[in-house]
């Protein structure tokens, strides 16, 4: 029998690696995806030095064609972790770019439709499949400049309730993640195209934004639940932030 195995997008950084690391340490095999080789190479070196079974692909989850290529070259597949994703801008909705409303549609929704379709098969002969969706509470609110990504997150809470309706008596259960301030190398980085003041500012003042491990923690702990348990839907946010708009910042 081969170990049961965990695909994660997204792994080369932040709450994707460490997913990676969590869901190793809890005896999975992870197969690390990422564009960026060379990051999780890195990592599955660590975790297979440190005892663990992991691979890693490189994987870029808007070509459609290389998921499918990803899935058929896959023995086997358990668990979906659906976290590749991200903001672009925080432009009003009067001046944003439309190049980027498309861009986090692509990534945030398509990458997660493509990589479903493609390994909920495996994910059905397992037995005790889990699809796990990473949104974010921009999935459940909005806030002003948030309009784009909150779109796009909404879209993939809404792909992840609607699966959970049509796939229900089969062996699969549909889990959503929706993180809320995490203070994570790259997210905000990326956001603002690497205007690093500019990506501190988002975390000034706040006392302890959530961290890439802890929201790990919870995706962890959903999937190592027995398997007829589902939980739906877990938001997760800092103390300091009571919504997306009302974050207690100390001076
Ligand atoms: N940080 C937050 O405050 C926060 C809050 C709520 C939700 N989230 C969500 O949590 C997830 C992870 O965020 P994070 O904070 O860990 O950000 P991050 O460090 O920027 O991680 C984003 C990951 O997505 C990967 N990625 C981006 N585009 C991709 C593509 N086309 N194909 C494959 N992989 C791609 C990146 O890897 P490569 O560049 O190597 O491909 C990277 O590993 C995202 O879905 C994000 O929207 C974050």
């Amino acid at each position: 029998m081969s170990t049961p195995t965990a695909v994660i997008t997204g792994a080369s950084s932040g709450i994707g690696a460490a997913t990676a690391r969590g869901l190793a340490g809890a005896g999975f095999r992870v197969v690390l995806t990422a564009r960026r080789g060379d990051r999780i190479e890195a990592l599955a070196g660590e975790l297979t030095r440190a005892g663990h079974a992991a691979e890693a692909r490189v994987l870029d989850v808007t070509d459609r064609a290389a998921v499918d290529a990803f899935a058929a070259a896959l023995d086997r597949c358990d668990v979906l972790v659906n976290n590749a994703g991200g903001a672009l801008g925080l432009d009003p909705v009067a001046t944003g770019d439309p190049a980027d409303w498309q861009a986090m549609y692509e990534v945030n929704v398509l990458g997660v439709l493509h990589m479903t379709q493609a390994l909920l098969p495996a994910l059905t002969a397992s037995g005790a499949g889990t699809v796990l969706v990473v949104t974010s509470t921009a999935g459940h609110g909005t806030y002003e400049g948030g309009a784009g990504y909150a779109a796009a997150k909404h879209g993939a809470r809404v792909l992840a309730e609607t699966l959970r309706l049509e796939i229900v008596g089969r062996p699969v259960r549909v889990v959503e993640i929706a993180p809320g301030m995490v203070r994570t190398d790259e997210f905000s980085l990326t956001r603002f195209r690497g205007d690093a003041a500019r990506a501190a500012k988002v975390y000034e003042g706040v006392a302890e934004p959530l961290t890439a491990e802890d929201v790990a923690d919870t995706i962890t702990w959903a999937v190592t639940r027995p398997p007829h348990v589902n939980v739906d839907l877990l938001v997760v946010r800092p103390r300091a932030q009571a919504s997306n708009t009302k974050v207690h910042r100390e001076a």
